[in-house]
């Protein structure tokens, strides 16, 4: 037994010891890992993420922030995909508040089943995130991610640790910075990953800060009135889902539009307009603001890192079967 510990970005004390079972020889990832054991896998993923993609297109969105839930949190291990186990008490990641609005999972499901088929119990739920996520940013118009495979599957899966390397909508800048730190990207490819938030949704629970009782002076003021529409207050239909798309103008492409938006005052998150405001990330946000490829180049280079933060690899952690539960289960 091997005592591991990840960094993380809370401001507590706490320090998150876990142990797990190291490997004699701990292997690496490697491009196109399942050259032999499965050699079509990656283009069966391609094609369930095509295929899906054209079905329902946010499922291409959705593969993006699985990547970013899955790998801040310790690790990119699949943890987030358990599910949560009741009667054993364990309440796992997606039950977190940081996971509102995360969707399609079932379709991870359709992806590995597909795999299952063609090669049992040999492709990773951790690689799927990871290569799925790559597959998903070309469809939607982002850069091609030379990603590489050998990820496994992790056994555990807590929500309370979510909190501890996923910031939230309203979290200082200060503290965004040391989280992403804490997993090897630095301030440029930070500014970078948020442009994700060119693409989805959010829900209206993230906004009301933001304009209720008194609209942020920072937010541009026709676009506020906009949200407010949206997100209205008292709200005439409580049981409606609420929320607002991240870029109305080009919502289905990982563009640069998020950053023109920023430099005007239409960032939708606190987090978002924060960027543009810190004299840190300023000056980034205004480049990718005018330069779309200089963004995507610098989305690419910090994504890669993100994808790569701690896998197991070599004995360590398993394949799952089914990418919701472990196997043993
Ligand atoms: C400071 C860091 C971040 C914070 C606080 C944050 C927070 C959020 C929040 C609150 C939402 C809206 C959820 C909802 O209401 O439905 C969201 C959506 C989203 N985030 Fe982030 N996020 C961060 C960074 C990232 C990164 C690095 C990525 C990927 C590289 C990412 C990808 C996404 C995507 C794709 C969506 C839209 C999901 C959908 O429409 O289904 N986020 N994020
Ligand atoms: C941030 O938002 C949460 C709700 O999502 C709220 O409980 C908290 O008070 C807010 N924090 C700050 C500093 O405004």
């Amino acid at each position: 037994m091997a005592t591991r510990s990840f960094r993380h970005c809370s401001s507590s004390f706490v320090l998150l010891l876990l142990l797990l079972q190291l490997p004699s020889g701990s292997g690496e990832l490697q491009s196109n890992y399942y050259a032999e054991s499965c050699p079509n896998a990656e283009e069966i993923i391609n094609q369930e993420v095509a295929n899906l993609y054209d079905e329902h297109g946010n499922t291409a969105i959705s593969w993006i922030r699985n990547l970013f839930h899955d790998c801040m949190v310790q690790s990119c291990d699949a943890s987030l995909l358990l599910e949560s186990k009741r009667g054993k008490g364990i309440v796992s990641e997606q039950s977190s508040s940081r996971s509102i609005g995360m969707r399609n999972f079932k379709y991870v499901t359709k992806i590995k089943e597909a795999l299952e088929k063609e090669c049992p119990t040999t492709v990773s739920c951790a690689d799927i995130i990871a290569l799925s996520a790559r597959d998903g940013i070309v469809l939607l118009g982002g850069p091609r991610i030379e990603m590489r495979s050998g990820r496994r599957d992790g056994k555990e899966s807590y929500a309370s640790v979510v909190e501890e390397f996923i910031p939230n909508h309203n979290d200082s800048m200060t503290l965004v910075l040391s989280c992403f730190e804490s997993a090897g990207i630095d301030v440029e490819g930070t500014v970078a990953l948020l442009g994700a938030h060119s693409v989805g949704r959010v829900h209206c629970v993230n906004l009301y800060d933001r304009l209720y009782p008194t609209v942020d002076p920072t937010l541009d003021m026709d676009y506020a009135e906009y949200l407010k529409g949206r997100c209205p207050m008292p709200d005439p239909n409580p049981k409606k889902v609420r929320y607002a798309r991240n870029d109305r103008e080009t919502p289905m492409l990982l563009d640069n539009m998020y950053y023109k938006h920023l430099v005007a005052h239409k960032g939708l998150l606190l987090v978002d307009q924060q960027l543009a405001s810190n004299p840190i990330t300023a000056p980034f946000v205004q480049r990718m603001a005018s330069d779309n490829s200089y963004f995507q180049d610098q989305f690419a280079r910090a994504l890669l890192t993100l994808s790569e933060n701690s896998p197991l690899t070599g004995d360590d952690g398993e394949i799952r079967k089914d990418c919701r539960y472990i196997n043993a289960d």
